[in-house]
């Protein structure tokens, strides 16, 4: 028998604590942690994440501002708005939602970002500080697949876990961090060989590929962890991910579903990033 993990009760649980941990914040410092949305143009699953985060803000007791932008915004305004963000002292986080039209350099604009206030982990500063093992904003969804490992019980050390995408937001850093936890690490891409025969080396499994239902049962090794990433759309428009739920899942330990897994520990990672960035700038002052 197989377990669920179940990203939306943990998340629910971890966010409550959140809540709590606000409200000690503001009496302590007279104001709430604040997060700064930027949402250019009208891609409607970019569309969708803002909204899940904003809701995440207001469960958490964090105060969001949004900035949307049309899709013809040029970079240097772009990079003058964060520039005016990362000066703003009632700002503690700020987030840009990728994919950013294709006229505006993704890498630049979270270059931009003051690593401070880099909540999303995906400033060289804070992905230079994840490689080098000091503390620093973890990008959301790798920190996020491992806490649900822990909460989980799923061991991690001495197990090989293999991360199927090497993409920046995910699967390099779940690399990075699976192998601080001391897991043995293969990385998988578009030109890996036999892709089969690695994913079935895996004890834990970490799907990131962004194509449905991608990995087959016949890819997973009897009794793995899988964690799927991916949030994608089947042919008959319902939700999936980058696994086949229904018939890997009674080959798995564990799996995570789509929706209800890895989605809503992203944006509860995020809450929680704001607030460390709220407090470690009032523990500066
Ligand atoms: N696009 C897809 N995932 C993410 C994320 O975690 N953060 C941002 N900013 N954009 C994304």
């Amino acid at each position: 028998m197989y377990e669920i993990i179940d990203g939306k009760s943990l998340s629910m649980r971890l966010r409550a604590e959140v809540a709590a941990h606000t409200a000690e914040l503001e009496e302590k410092y007279g104001r709430r942690p604040c997060l700064a949305v930027i949402l250019v143009g009208n891609n409607p699953a970019s569309q969708t994440y803002v909204r899940n985060k904003e809701r995440a803000c207001e469960a958490c007791g964090i105060k969001s501002l949004m900035y949307s932008f049309n899709e013809d915004i040029s970079e240097e305004q772009l990079i003058k708005t964060v520039n005016a963000l990362n000066a703003d002292e009632g700002v503690d986080g700020i987030l840009c939602q990728l994919p950013l039209p294709c006229h505006i350099s993704e890498e630049k604009i979270t270059d931009t970002i003051a690593p401070e206030k880099d909540v999303d982990g995906f400033s060289p500063v804070s992905l230079g500080n994840l490689l080098s093992g000091k503390d620093s904003f973890l990008p959301c969804t790798p920190a996020g697949i491992i806490e649900m490992l822990h909460a989980y019980s799923i061991p991690v050390s001495g197990k090989h876990c293999v991360v199927v995408g090497r993409s920046n937001i995910v699967g390099k850093p779940a690399a990075l961090l699976m192998l601080r936890e001391n897991a043995t690490v293969t990385v998988c891409h578009s030109h890996t060989k036999d892709l089969a025969e690695e994913t079935r080396r895996a004890d834990i499994l970490i799907a990131a590929v962004g194509r449905p239902k991608f990995i087959t049962a016949d890819m997973i090794k009897e009794g793995a962890a899988v964690i799927d990433v991916g949030i994608n759309r089947s042919e008959d428009g319902k939700l999936c991910g980058d696994v086949d739920f229904e018939n890997a899942a009674p080959k798995c330990s564990a799996i995570t579903p789509v929706p209800g897994g890895v989605g809503p520990m992203t944006v509860t990672i995020l809450m929680k990033n704001t607030v460390k960035a709220f407090e470690k700038r009032f523990a500066e002052k």
